[in-house]
C-alpha cells in the first residue's frame, strides 16, 4: 500500500508536467489535463473515499477529446472486494493479504531485491501492478480482478488450455523478464487465492466488463515512432524518465515500500522483454490510453488513440531485454497476433508493417489465407 508522501509526489510531478505542456502550443486534438491522481492512493477502489465528480475538477470542460473517435464501454458496476475487510486472524485472509502483496511489491518479494536469492523468480524491477493498476483492482488498468472465472482458457501463445497459474507464469516470463513460479507453491497458491478473492461475485465463464483495456480503433497508417518520442518527451518523461528508465525511490522508501520504483522503467534492463504483451503496440497504446498519464481512467483519456499508438510504437522500438526462442510461441501461425513484432512474420508484410502498422491490411490478409497459413505447420 502506497504511503501519502507517495501520493503528495505523484501529483507534484504531474503537475511539472501539466505546466510544461501548458507553455506549448497546444497539438490539434490533443488536451491534457491534470488527472485526479488520487485516485491512485490505495490498492482498493472498495476502502477508496470516491473521487470528486468531474464536474468538480478545475479543467473538467476541456476533458481528452481524442482525435480518434473511441466509443466507450458502457459503465458498469465494478465494486471489489476489499481484503483489509477480513479477519485479522484467519489463515485465507492472510493468505489473500499476502498475494495482494505479491503483486504490489514483487520487487522485493519474488524478484531482484528478495534477500534470499533463492527467491528471486522475477527478472526486473517491476511489480505486477507496475501493469495491473491498484493491485489488480482497476477497471480497464489489466484488472486481476474477474479473472479467476475465465481460466482454464484458450491461449494462442501456446495454441492451448493454460491455467491461471500458467498464464501468471507467462508474465513472470516475459512481463517480469524472470522465471516461472512452482505452481504448488505458497507464492503461486497466494496470488491465486487474491485472485480469487477480489473477483469476487462474478459469474464463471464471464469476463467482468473492465477486463484488460478498452479495445482502440486502428489507425489507417503506420504508428509513428518520431512522432512518438516527441508525444513522451511531453507527455511521459516527466515521470518516466528523459531516458524512459523510471525514477527509484530512495533506499529507505524502497525498503519501506517493498518495491524498486516510484516510476517504472519503460525500457532498458529493468523492463519487460520483447515477447511480453506490453510489447505488441496494439495491446500497449490500448493501455496507456486508458491509464497514462498515472490517475488518467478509460472514461476520460488524457491522451489521444493516435499519440497513445506513437508513442507507444516508439517506447517498443527502445531496446530491452531479449527473449530467447520466440519462433516458437503461436504454432498456430494463423493466431498470430498481426502487430507480434518478432519473427516469423506471417504474411506478405515488411517486420515494419507488423510492428507499427498499418495492420488492418494485414488482418484482412489473414482473414482470407487462414486455413493455409494453419495447414503450413509451424
Ligand atoms: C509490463 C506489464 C505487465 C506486468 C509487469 C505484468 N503483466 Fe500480467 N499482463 C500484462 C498484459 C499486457 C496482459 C494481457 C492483457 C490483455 O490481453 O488484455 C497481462 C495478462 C495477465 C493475466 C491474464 C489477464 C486476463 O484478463 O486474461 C494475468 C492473470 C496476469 N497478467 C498476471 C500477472 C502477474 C501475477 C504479474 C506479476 C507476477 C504480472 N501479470 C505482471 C502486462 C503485465
Ligand atoms: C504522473 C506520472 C506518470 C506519467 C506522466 C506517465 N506515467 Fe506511465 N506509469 C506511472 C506509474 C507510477 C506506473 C506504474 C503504476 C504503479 O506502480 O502503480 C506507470 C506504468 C506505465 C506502464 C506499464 C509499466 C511499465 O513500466 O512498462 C507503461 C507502459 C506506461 N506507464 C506508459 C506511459 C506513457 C506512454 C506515458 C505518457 C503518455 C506515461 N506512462 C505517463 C506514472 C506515470
Amino acid at each position: 500500500m502506497r504511503t501519502p508522501s507517495l501520493i503528495t509526489i505523484s501529483v507534484g510531478a504531474i503537475v511539472a508536467g501539466a505546466a510544461v505542456l501548458a507553455v506549448r502550443p497546444p497539438t490539434p486534438g490533443r488536451h491534457i489535463e491534470v488527472p485526479s491522481a488520487l485516485r491512485q492512493g490505495v490498492p482498493s477502489p472498495a476502502a477508496t473515499p470516491a473521487a470528486p465528480p468531474p464536474q468538480a475538477q478545475p479543467r473538467a470542460q476541456t476533458a481528452a477529446r481524442p482525435a480518434t473517435p473511441v466509443t466507450p464501454p458502457a459503465a458498469s458496476a465494478w465494486t471489489i472486494p476489499d481484503p483489509d475487510t477480513l479477519p485479522a486472524d484467519d489463515i485465507f485472509a492472510q493468505t489473500v493479504r499476502r498475494g495482494r502483496d505479491l503483486i504490489a511489491k514483487t520487487s522485493s518479494l519474488i524478484g531482484p531485491d528478495a534477500p534470499d536469492p533463492a527467491m528471486r523468480f522475477a527478472g526486473n524491477g517491476l511489480t505486477c501492478q507496475s501493469c495491473h493498476l491498484q493491485a489488480g483492482t482497476q477497471q480497464y488498468g489489466l484488472p486481476l480482478a474477474g479473472v479467476w472465472g475465465v481460466f482454464p482458457q484458450y491461449i494462442g501463445r501456446e495454441n492451448e488450455v493454460r491455467t491461471l497459474e500458467e498464464r501468471v507464469n507467462g508474465c513472470m516470463e516475459r512481463s517480469m523478464n524472470g522465471h516461472a513460479l512452482p505452481v504448488d507453491g505458497p507464492e503461486m497458491k497466494a496470488i491465486i487465492t487474491y485472485i480469487r478473492y477480489i473477483s469476487g461475485p462474478q459469474q464463471v465463464g464471464k469476463s467482468l466488463q473492465g477486463r484488460g483495456a478498452p479495445s482502440l480503433p486502428l489507425l489507417d497508417r503506420a504508428a509513428d515512432p518520431e512522432h512518438g518520442r516527441k508525444v513522451f518527451a511531453e507527455t511521459c518523461a516527466a515521470c518516466h524518465g528523459a531516458d524512459g528508465q523510471g525514477q527509484r525511490l530512495e533506499a529507505a522508501d524502497a525498503a519501506e515500500q517493498g518495491r524498486r520504483y516510484q516510476f517504472p522503467p519503460l525500457w532498458g534492463p529493468d523492463s519487460y522483454n520483447d515477447g511480453a504483451g506490453m510489447g505488441r503496440t496494439m495491446t500497449a497504446a490500448r493501455f496507456v490510453h486508458a491509464n497514462m498519464p498515472l490517475g488518467t481512467t478509460w472514461e476520460q483519456p488524457q491522451i489521444s488513440a493516435e499519440d497513445a499508438y506513437d508513442v507507444m510504437a516508439f517506447v517498443n522500438s527502445q531496446p530491452r531485454p531479449h527473449r530467447e526462442n520466440l519462433e516458437a510461441d503461436y504454432p498456430d501461425r494463423s493466431r498470430k497476433p498481426v502487430d507480434a513484432g518478432y519473427a516469423p512474420f506471417v504474411g506478405p508484410f515488411t517486420p515494419e508493417q507488423h510492428r507499427y502498422g498499418p495492420w488492418k491490411p494485414i488482418q484482412d490478409w489473414l482473414k482470407a489465407n487462414a486455413d493455409k497459413v494453419r495447414a503450413a505447420g509451424p
